[in-house]
């Protein structure tokens, strides 16, 4: 049998994709900051056989659920990827987060996924060029939208926008050459309010756009907050950030909580979070903001050169609204 391996990061959006048409297009452009110490870590052993077949072991224990999940993929790529009618695999895969962190994994376990299926494919061939990250961020988004963003390190932009070229609704580009270098810095520690399963999954998120009264405007909004952001970025503008990322984790709730049917996916202890991380920012001038995943683990985004401030604040004021004040410290590089 051979082998391939590959690593690839969890991503937080500061301007969110919610809503999607097609085949996995979305309604409207998202800007990500890569990280780095969440990642899933996926290793593809394989053969040629008769027919498809596949094992697939999370964390060294068979998971039928994911295993359904990886199948349906492949059966849907094979026009690209005809080996896959006649190959054997046997799938290993580890979050290097608590399972039960309630962080979503699908964008760093579907890029992994999709990296080795790209090396698998590079075997077969023969073929000794690197792997194209615009394609695998093609078929990385075809798996989970927000995984076509992992592929690239730092900040990701995914949908087409006039001002970028090169952008696409099919796949991510890297903006890593085009935002300041303070923005390369920047730490998210995530806060761990809730560990349970999300209840809405975002697949079914998405759904609710497709009838939600507010959705036109909603797009309109994020185009107009990735076209401020992209703009922020550049200048190292942290105050504009700021408004745009707490702004757009707002917005992402609130179209949760108006939606048909509606889903509260704040806690109380998110809320108190927020609030204290406001206040602070306010009391010390200290650049830090939060943003929100579709869940109520709360992400605390604020550069290097106050790492010291936060870290304390962190541990004397916030810790104490963590499920049994665990959090998870990130940052982008
Ligand atoms: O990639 P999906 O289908 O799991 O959707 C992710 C949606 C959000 O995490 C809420 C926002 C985003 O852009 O990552």
């Amino acid at each position: 049998m051979n082998k391939v391996c590959h690593k690839s990061p969890s991503n937080i959006a500061i301007v969110k994709y919610w809503g999607k048409h097609g085949n996995q297009l979305p309604n409207n452009p998202s800007i990500s900051f890569t990280l780095s110490k969440c990642h899933t870590e996926t290793s593809i052993k394989f053969c040629e056989s008769d027919c498809y077949k596949s094992n697939f072991f999370f964390e060294g224990k068979e998971n039928a659920a994911f295993k359904l999940k990886i199948d349906k993929f492949f059966q849907s790529v094979t026009n690209d990827f005809p080996f896959l009618n006649n190959i054997e695999l046997e799938i290993e895969s580890r979050n290097s987060f608590p399972h039960s962190s309630g962080i979503a994994s699908s964008a760093s376990s579907m890029s992994a996924l999709v990296l080795c299926l790209l090396d698998i494919e590079r075997t077969i061939k023969a073929d000794s060029h690197p792997i194209d990250l615009q394609r695998a961020s093609y078929y990385a988004r075809l798996a989970s939208g927000s995984a076509s963003r992992s592929v690239f390190p730092k900040m990701a932009l995914w949908g087409l926008m006039p001002t970028v070229q090169g952008s696409s609704d099919e796949y991510a580009v890297s903006i890593e050459d085009i935002i300041h270098p303070v923005f390369k810095t920047y730490h998210d520690t995530i806060l761990i309010v809730s560990s349970k399963e999300k209840s809405v999954s975002s697949r079914a998120g998405h759904a609710l756009m497709d009838t939600h009264p507010q959705a036109q405007a909603r797009y309109a909004q994020a185009r107009e907050n990735t076209q401020r952001l992209l703009t922020t970025l550049k200048l190292g503008d942290i105050e504009d950030f700021i408004k745009i990322t707490e702004d757009e984790a707002l917005t992402l709730h609130h179209l949760m909580e108006t939606s048909t049917p509606p889903f509260v996916l704040m806690e109380e202890n998110t809320k108190k979070i927020i609030n204290k991380i406001r206040r602070f920012r306010q009391d010390t001038k200290i650049p830090l903001c939060f943003t929100l995943d579709a869940g109520p683990n709360v992400h605390c985004l604020f550069p290097q050169n106050c790492q010291k401030e936060v870290d304390d604040f962190i541990i004397n004021e916030l810790k104490q609204y963590c499920h049994n004040g665990t959090f998870i410290s990130d940052s982008v590089e």
